[in-house]
């Protein structure tokens, strides 16, 4: 029996989110420790099955919900040029579901590259992008591709829209602590919640998300000088931005101020907000299991540390 695997890590936005949309620059990190595993296997007969955490049965009949992950699959067959008959297609994910930490886009990044290594074929960065694109705007409307770009790269990304993704120098090694605060955030709604506002007050979202930018620009720079503190305070403002934008809640912020309190040197929402997760930056794993039992004390449902290394 034919077997194949394709894999995806999770993304961290350390700064960015939301201003990203409207073309200003934004950072993200690899989060490597969760992950999709996709293996495909050919099972003869016809149709393809499915078997994932939150549906299994055939291709045909996959509720309305996951239609981007069936788009995705017969989209990559398209491409691949083969009939979907006698596939089973098993998803398995340890990254949680609508945190902001790109679950969407790493299953659909799994799932093309777990296809593609089944039949042998070579996969150009390019060509998973175009096909993940496609499975993203299922799950979030308008995305700005910073999820994709981030789930497929191995090291940390500055991202502009409609342009070359570049690399982020980093001087020093960052210690993070992620909180997930147990409750789904919707992206989408939350993308669409600022884009309501941008009509109603043009003037006060454009401020918001030109300082976001500008933010982002500055800890570019700290990071390379390895300069924490300057990092955690740029996060601390960007945090404000995103408050005053409308994206984070009360959940958030009782997360942010615990892991403050308890020694971070900042701390931020991070992904789409209203729900999922935060970021705090602290100065050593020392802190940072202080951080992350003070955020477990605030009611988190599960923590990480991790590390950026120097590059
Ligand atoms: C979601 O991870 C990041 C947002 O900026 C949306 C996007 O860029 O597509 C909120």
């Amino acid at each position: 029996q034919k077997v194949a695997v394709g894999r995806a890590h999770s993304k961290l936005i350390l700064i960015g989110e939301h201003s990203v949309v409207y073309g200003q620059p934004a950072i993200a990190f690899p989060f490597k420790q969760i992950e999709v595993k996709v293996t495909v296997k050919n099972i003869g007969g016809n149709g393809i099955q499915i078997e994932s955490p939150f549906y299994q049965g055939s291709i045909e009949q996959i509720p309305e919900k996951m239609e981007g992950i069936g788009d995705c699959i017969i989209q990559t067959l398209k491409v691949l040029e083969k009939r979907s008959s006698g596939l089973h297609i098993q998803i398995a994910s340890s990254i949680p579901i609508g945190r902001g930490l790109g679950s969407s886009a790493a299953i659909a990044i799994a799932l093309v590259r777990g296809l593609f290594s089944f039949f042998n074929q070579k996969l150009k960065h390019s060509q998973l992008m175009t096909l993940v694109e496609r499975a993203e705007k299922f799950a979030h409307g308008t995305p700005s591709g910073i999820d994709m770009m981030a789930a497929s790269s191995a090291n940390p990304i500055w991202f502009q829209k409609q342009q070359e993704v570049e690399s982020v120098k980093i001087g020093a090694p960052f210690h993070f602590v992620v909180a997930d605060s147990g409750r789904v955030g919707d992206t989408y709604s939350a993308v669409k919640s600022i884009r309501d506002k941008y009509e109603m007050k043009p003037e006060q979202i454009e401020e918001s998300i030109i300082l976001l930018g500008k933010l982002a620009q500055e800890v570019r720079l700290a990071l390379a000088a390895g300069n924490p503190q300057q990092v955690g305070d740029k996060l601390n403002q960007a945090h404000q931005q995103l408050s005053l934008l409308g994206v984070s809640d009360l959940g958030l912020d009782g997360l942010v101020e615990a892991a403050r309190t308890a020694g971070a040197l900042g701390a931020k929402l991070t992904g789409g907000g209203r729900g999922g997760c935060i970021l705090a930056l602290v100065k050593n794993e020392i802190t940072g299991k202080k951080v992350a039992d003070a955020l477990i004390q605030a009611g988190a449902a599960q923590t990480w540390q991790y590390t950026i290394a120097k590059c």
